[in-house]
């Protein structure tokens, strides 16, 4: 299915909506502020927590900011980060994180190998081995501290697989940090990958290296840029593609290795 023009209207989900829609449990304390650099919508007190860790040196002190959700019939405290990307809670996570959690024979995560990436704060990843899977997050080196607690806080006890946080750069020396001979995943997770940054080719390259016959893609992902339509062309090319849901501008996206559909 195409995406039109029509679906370019912007950041059309506040906070609030979202997180009552996608399984939020904080939304009614939330006053919504955008960024203007990416449009992000921030809670006020993730704004606070910002502009506080900005200013070290000033007497202000960095106090993360915690969101409490309801998925797999469990509470989820995420912590998130002073990162603007890495660090937040994306609109596309809480839209998988919901599909996920109201599709379970569709998408049957039991036993399962799963691979996020861009993970953030994981939350998308904590649903995942929640719903029973074997996961491993993974997102830049500097946005695996604050995951690595996430995945632990929240899964710690409760899970069927004890999950794995890996630094994975797109694109970067795939072949040799992770050969497609030893690594493979049932399922690749991807929420709010695809934004204004410099790294399409390479994400698409990691999609790819990753999406192995008997491998199936979730691509969840707000369309907000002309080049999210230009990646997602190319991603059509290189996969066989279903739209699995959307809302508005939130798409969501199974894909498979297009070989897989001439066996
Ligand atoms: C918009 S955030 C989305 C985070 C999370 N998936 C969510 O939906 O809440 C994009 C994520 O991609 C990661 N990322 C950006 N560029 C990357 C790259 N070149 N290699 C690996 N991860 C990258 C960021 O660190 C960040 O965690």
């Amino acid at each position: 299915m195409g995406v039109s023009s029509r679906m370019l209207c912007l950041y059309n989900l506040p906070v609030r909506g979202l997180q009552m829609q996608y399984g939020g449990l904080s939304a009614g304390n939330k006053a919504a502020g955008r960024s203007k650099v990416t449009g992000r919508v921030q809670s006020e007190s993730a704004q606070k927590a910002q502009r506080a860790a900005c200013f070290p040196g000033l007497g202000f002190f960095y106090k993360a900011n915690k969101e409490v959700y309801n998925f797999v019939e469990q509470k989820i405290t995420i912590e998130e980060g002073i990162d603007s990307y890495s660090g937040m809670i994306w609109p596309a996570a809480l839209a998988l994180c919901h599909y996920l959690d109201t599709h379970r024979e569709r998408v049957n995560f039991v036993d399962k190998a799963v691979l996020e990436i861009g993970a953030g704060t994981g939350l998308v990843s904590v649903v995942a081995v929640l719903l029973g899977a074997w996961v491993t997050a993974t997102d830049l080196p500097g946005a695996l501290s604050n995951l690595r607690v996430n995945l632990s806080r929240n899964t710690r006890g409760r899970c069927r697989h004890t999950p794995q946080v890996e630094a994975l750069p797109w694109g970067h020396d795939l072949e040799s940090t992770y050969p497609t001979s030893v690594y493979h995943y049932d399922y690749v997770l991807a929420a709010d990958v695809v934004y204004h940054h410099d790294f399409l080719d390479q994400l698409l390259a990691t999609m790819k290296h990753f999406c192995r016959p008997g491998t199936t893609v979730i691509w969840a992902n707000k369309v907000r840029f002309e080049s999210d339509l230009t990646f997602l062309e190319n991603f059509k090319k290189a996969f066989h593609t279903q739209l699995l849901a959307e809302d508005g501008d939130m798409k969501i996206f199974m894909q498979w290795d297009l070989a897989m559909m001439t066996k």
